[in-house]
């Protein structure tokens, strides 16, 4: 037992070492729509306080550059979209775009990259042609203030632009945009520069009409049954997440190119929605941007391109009060504005940041069905790997010998042990939350206060085959910032 432990911490420092080499990391966009814009010397002092090292602006405010200036936070700075006509048709306006939006404030503030437009293709697709122009007067330009190394260029592209990116190994660009891409990817190439993609898996689950699990869009661990596999390749896809930046890889490669990394430009969940933007949550939300933190800040690549870590950015900072549309439009915002976080988040993707367990307990319904309840059991017992010596004959929970309760204690195993990584107290409908003790003489429950149980177990592992199911469903693209399709196809049964 000793052993197994002290090997056990090998492999985690192990982990560790690797991770800081290859160092992903979380930033934030910071997007301006707002009533009560704090001043850009307090909007750096909430990024400090929350160890935020990248942030993303839409367009070049000097008052924000001036105040980032030897902050240490590295900057995205955005060309908008109504610029981007002038730049791509004039060389001089790209120097001048340059020397006032980004030479003016290098290096004191470190500006490593330039977006130009926001969504171009999709949101103002007349604007295409002068795109791969403008990319090119703008990277000439820093060529001649000699910045070409230090600041990168891109275009950031919604999902839309894959219009089926499931199975991912099968995702196309739109083939109306070849050339626009291939030019696009052929500078990318040629500038060591990377590919900025906005993935909304919340856009991609809402608009797939129930395809999805809301657990597979929340990145929460899914039972084996629930698995989305590729066809082609037999990968699992552990969240529509990677799904997305997959399918964006595998596009990408179908234009015979690689070496091109893909950061996510914008991904989050809002917060706050209408009537009818039932899983616009708090709990969503916090669910999902803490997990998107986590899963990024492991360093890994989506499957395809396992060694490739997803640097990306929250969208976004505040609420955007102001932008039009949904209720849910207005409401992605991590922080208040008077820099008080909207729920627990945690940039270093440290902890248990979902919130603990304490005083929460998962058990069985009283009047849940018995056969889905000992599936519950089973299931909690092995790829769930809870912890079931308790309730094994002779052992202190064994008594009463029922299902009812072997399950209740199962799932409570379970579900301490993996709610901050986003398990969830379900079990096919059989298993409620209660804030009640349910610990009985001496059968203590994970989580109570008598108990020392301590969380962190590594989410189960994937196995089991999955029936092949599929169905594409292609959805109208109108929301200009926004908007993914969903036009997903998923393996469930
Ligand atoms: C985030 O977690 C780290 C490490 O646990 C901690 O040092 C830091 O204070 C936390 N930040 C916030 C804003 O809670
Ligand atoms: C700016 O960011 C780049 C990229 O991470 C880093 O290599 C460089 O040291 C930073 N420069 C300054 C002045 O902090
Ligand atoms: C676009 O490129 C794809 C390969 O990714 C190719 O299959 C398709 O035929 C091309 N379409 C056009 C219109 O050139
Ligand atoms: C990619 O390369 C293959 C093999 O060289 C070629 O058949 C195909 O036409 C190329 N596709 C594109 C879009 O250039
Ligand atoms: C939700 O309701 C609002 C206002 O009634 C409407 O504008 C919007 O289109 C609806 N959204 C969906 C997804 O049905
Ligand atoms: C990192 O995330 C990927 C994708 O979700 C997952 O497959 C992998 O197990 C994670 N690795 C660790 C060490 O958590
Ligand atoms: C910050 O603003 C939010 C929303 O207006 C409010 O709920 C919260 O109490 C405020 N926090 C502080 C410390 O003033
Ligand atoms: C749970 O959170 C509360 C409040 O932040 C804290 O006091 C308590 O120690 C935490 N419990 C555990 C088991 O981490
Ligand atoms: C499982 O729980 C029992 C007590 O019920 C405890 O003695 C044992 O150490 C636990 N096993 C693991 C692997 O945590």
């Amino acid at each position: 037992m000793m052993l197994v432990k002290w090997l056990g911490s090998v492999v985690f420092l192990a982990i560790g070492l690797f991770t800081n080499v290859l160092g992903a990391y979380v930033g934030v966009n910071i997007g301006t729509d707002v009533s009560n814009m704090p001043s850009a010397s307090d909007i750096v002092a909430i990024l400090r306080a929350n160890q935020i090292t990248h942030v993303r602006l839409y367009d070049a405010d000097s008052h924000m550059l001036k105040a980032l200036s030897k902050s240490g936070i590295e900057v995205i700075v955005g060309v908008l979209n109504e610029e981007v006509l002038g730049i791509g048709e004039s060389a001089s306006a790209a120097a001048a775009w340059i020397n006032k939006n980004v030479a003016a404030y290098m290096p004191t503030t470190n500006i490593t990259a330039i977006a130009v437009g926001s969504q171009v293709l999709t949101s103002i697709p007349n604007a295409a042609s002068v795109l791969v122009s403008a990319m090119n007067n703008l990277h000439k330009a820093l060529v001649a203030s000699d910045l070409n190394f230090q600041v990168k260029i891109s275009t950031p592209h919604s999902m839309d632009i894959i219009p089926r990116p499931f199975p991912p190994s099968t995702a196309t660009f739109n083939s109306a945009w070849n050339s626009t891409i291939y030019q696009i990817l052929q500078f990318l190439k040629n500038t060591k520069s990377f590919y900025m993609l906005n993935a909304y898996p919340y856009y991609g689950y809402t608009n797939g009409n129930g395809i999805f699990p809301i657990d597979y869009a929340l990145f929460r661990p899914m039972p084996s049954v629930k698995q989305i596999v590729d066809p082609n390749t037999l990968f699992h896809y552990n969240s529509m997440f990677d799904a997305m930046v997959d399918a964006t890889y595998y596009s990408i490669e179908g234009l015979n190119f690689s070496g091109i990394p893909v950061i996510v430009t914008e991904s989050g969940w809002p917060w706050l929605g209408g009537g009818n933007e039932t899983d616009a949550t708090l709990e969503n939300a916090e669910t999902y941007n803490n997990n998107m933190i986590r899963r990024v800040l492991n360093d890994t690549g989506p499957p395809s391109q396992p060694d490739m870590p997803i640097n990306t950015y929250v969208y976004e900072l505040f609420n955007e009060d102001k932008r039009p549309g949904p209720i849910s439009e207005k409401n992605w915002g991590v922080f208040f504005t008077n820099g008080t976080s909207v729920y627990p988040l945690n940039f270093s993707g440290s902890g248990q940041i979902i919130g603990n367990s304490s005083g929460v307990f998962c058990v069985a319904k009283d009047d849940a069905d018995s056969d889905k309840l000992q599936n519950g059991l089973n299931w909690a017992c092995g790829q769930g790997h809870a912890n079931c010596s308790a309730i094994q004959p002779g052992q202190p929970c064994y008594l009463p010998n029922n299902i009812k309760s072997h399950a209740s204690y199962a799932y409570n195993d379970y579900y301490q042990k993996m709610r901050s990584v986003g398990g969830t107290c379900n079990f096919d409908g059989t298993a409620m939350t209660t804030t009640k003790d349910p610990s009985y003489g001496s059968c203590t429950y994970a989580g109570s206060s008598h108990s020392s149980t301590r969380g962190g177990f590594l989410p189960p592992v994937a196995s089991g085959p999955v029936s092949p199911f599929s169905g594409a469903t292609s959805l109208p693209v109108s929301r200009i910032h926004l908007l993914i399709s969903a036009a997903f196809a998923a393996l469930l049964i």
